[in-house]
């Protein structure tokens, strides 16, 4: 038995030596070791020994056993080490092909325009914040002193998610005025972009979704003055020092007195007329509405447990969309949620 052991290790290590692939391993492996393999075999007569052969066999046996297996381990590494090498030595990579260009992205037109407007407000100390798109009606519009049965209140303008008219898309960013004010005490000086929604058929004007930046200013001895100077400052900045504002009054619910800023058109420089014909760009206005804005309404403060003897604020809200338009001069707003590579490369 004990030639017998000694001659399945010599031919296995032969054996094993000579393999060169994977599955001639395997296929060793189980004529060796397997249930029906050779050792197994001599195992089997093992029942004919005596008692004091018995574990001098068996010793042998498994060291049998261990070498062969530590042999097939060895011989797998060095066959896919191999393996590996003569991939390797096939695949040289010719460094002379010239290489695949890699495209570039870029920031959409909207993003660097909103990226210009916020750099002047935090350099000016104002701080960005967010606020929730699945707005309360209570702070888009009721705590904004916007009364039940407002028109914009309606069903035709708002997407409601639930039967009471409670729970809607924010139409504004203005309730983030109302979230800031809850949470911060006075002096307070944020501005707030984010996507706003309305019932609206998207043309070259109109989109159901939208994005606007609202601004607020709450402090003590706040006055329309430092509203001018703000939004002065933010269109110097934007469109250059020549660019021409002016402020015509307006209403909004929330702000008292109210204003509507322009922008004196780039393209007739305010007469309404190029080359005799009527300005395409202001339609012959000869200004540009750029945005709303006013004194915060005192009902506002006090909605939000703040003094109005003792505080005053001013707010701002701008079209986004409007004023890539401006700086962009594209004229359809669609093109800026197309998505089209060949349009956004042009910014
Ligand atoms: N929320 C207004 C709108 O969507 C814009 C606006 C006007 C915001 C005046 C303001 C403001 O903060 O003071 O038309």
């Amino acid at each position: 038995m004990k030639e017998q052991l000694e001659s399945i290790k010599r031919q296995a290590m032969e054996a094993l030596e000579a393999a060169g692939s994977p599955a001639v391993l395997e296929e060793l492996r189980v004529k060796l070791l397997g249930k029906k393999g050779e050792l197994t075999n001599v195992l089997k007569q093992m029942g004919k020994l005596t008692a004091q052969e018995r574990p001098v066999m068996g010793q042998l046996a498994n060291s049998v056993r261990a070498e062969i297996e530590a042999k097939l381990e060895q011989r797998k590494v060095d066959l896919h080490a191999a393996a590996l090498e003569e991939k390797l030595l096939k695949e040289t990579v010719d460094v002379t092909i010239p290489g695949k260009a890699v495209v570039m992205g870029k920031q959409h037109p909207m993003n660097q325009v909103l990226q210009q407007i916020k750099d002047v407000f935090v350099g000016m100390g104002y701080q960005v914040v967010d606020g929730p798109e699945v707005e309360l009606a209570d702070y888009n519009f009721t705590r904004l002193n916007i009364e039940e049965g407002h028109p914009s209140r309606d069903r035709s303008d708002t997407f409601y998610f639930t039967d009471d008219d409670s729970l809607l898309l924010r139409t504004q960013t203005s309730p983030v005025q109302i979230r800031v004010m809850e949470n911060a005490k006075p002096p307070i000086c944020i501005i707030a972009p984010g996507r706003v929604y309305r019932k609206d058929e998207a043309d070259a004007t109109h989109s159901p979704m939208f994005h606007q930046i609202e601004g607020l200013v709450v402090d003590e001895h706040i006055t329309m003055g430092d509203l001018k100077g703000a939004l002065t400052t933010l269109m110097k900045q934007l469109y250059g020092p020549d660019a021409v504002m002016r402020f015509r009054p307006h209403h909004f619910p929330f702000t008292e007195p109210s204003c509507e800023m322009d922008m004196q058109c780039h393209k007739c420089k305010g007469t309404g007329e190029v080359d005799g014909q009527v300005c395409s760009t202001c339609h012959g206005e000869g200004w540009i509405e750029l945005l709303g804005a006013g004194m915060v309404h005192p009902k506002v403060l006090e909605n939000c447990g703040i003094d109005p003897e003792k505080y005053s604020g001013f707010a701002f809200g701008m079209g986004l969309e409007r004023m890539a338009m401006r700086s962009t001069r594209i004229n359809d707003l669609r093109l800026i949620f197309d998505n089209d590579i060949r349009f956004l490369n042009q910014f």
